[in-house]
């Protein structure tokens, strides 16, 4: 039996990535973990806790104390409902819709370029990628988070679709949006996430690109088993 693998999917905001990585997850029978889901998680709790000011400043030091204190809230990922959705919760609450919010959105690139969350993000990431068998989403999992990871995907499509999506997305969620309004805040993340000092978004050397401006989900799967047959084929692992 070949042993199970790490497979990193990194890219721009609004490229499917969840969904595609989702759907790699299940056809695999692998672990699937969306990692801006913690970013995400973790921009509500600093605007709860007011570590985060109305023109994006944030109080670092504040932030440090509230990650690593002891008391501080669980960050989880529980399956609910009769489809097994993943959903993320603080302590318990289910805060899924929250920080899908346009709010949220707005400000989670300001949090996720701050080294202590982007140290403390990474350690979970790496506990739960240690026995293998995980795909994981992201910006940085091939070049930071699992430089060795053994399959690599970096995600774009053109910037009109991504916005289609990520409005179709929200719409159906009932926020009151505007194309443009999503489309500002796709290219403003896009900026803040390529030109960050620490793990910025960037294609890794042994990445394979992915395309999917012309794709259905269905075409990245058929794309995907010919990447993994070819590999097995090769004698490069999974189980
Ligand atoms: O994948 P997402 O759109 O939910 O991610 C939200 C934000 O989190 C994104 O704008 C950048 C940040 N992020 C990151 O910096 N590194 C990751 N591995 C995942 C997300």
């Amino acid at each position: 039996m070949i042993s199970p693998i790490i497979i990193a999917i990194d890219g721009y905001s609004s490229t499917g990535k969840s969904t595609f990585a989702k759907e790699v997850a299940r056809e695999l029978g692998y672990i699937y973990i969306d990692t801006g889901a913690l970013y995400r998680a973790i921009t509500l709790l600093a605007e709860r806790f007011s570590l985060i000011s109305p023109d994006n400043k944030i109080d670092e030091k504040g932030l440090r104390t509230l990650l690593y204190s002891e008391s501080r809230p669980q960050i989880t990922f529980r399956t609910i409902g009769p489809n097994n959705l993943c959903h993320t919760f603080i302590a318990e609450e289910d805060v899924e819709n929250e920080i899908r919010s346009l709010k949220i959105s707005d400000r989670v690139s300001y949090i996720a370029a701050i080294p202590v969350v982007r140290e403390f993000v990474d350690q979970i990431l790496r506990k739960l990628g240690k026995s293998k068998g995980v795909v994981m989403d992201g910006r940085d999992i091939g070049t930071a988070v699992f430089p060795d990871a053994e399959l690599k995907i970096f995600m774009t499509a053109s910037d009109e679709v991504r916005a289609k999506r990520r409005l179709n997305e929200m719409l159906s969620k009932g926020e009151d949006i505007t194309y443009d309004e999503v489309l500002k805040n796709l290219k403003a993340r896009d900026y803040i996430d390529t030109h960050r000092e620490h793990h910025p978004l960037t294609m890794a050397e042994d990445a394979i690109l992915l395309d999917n401006s012309e794709m259905t989900v269905a075409d990245q799967l058929v794309w995907i088993k010919n990447i993994l047959d070819k590999r097995d084929n090769e004698g490069i692992g999974r189980s």
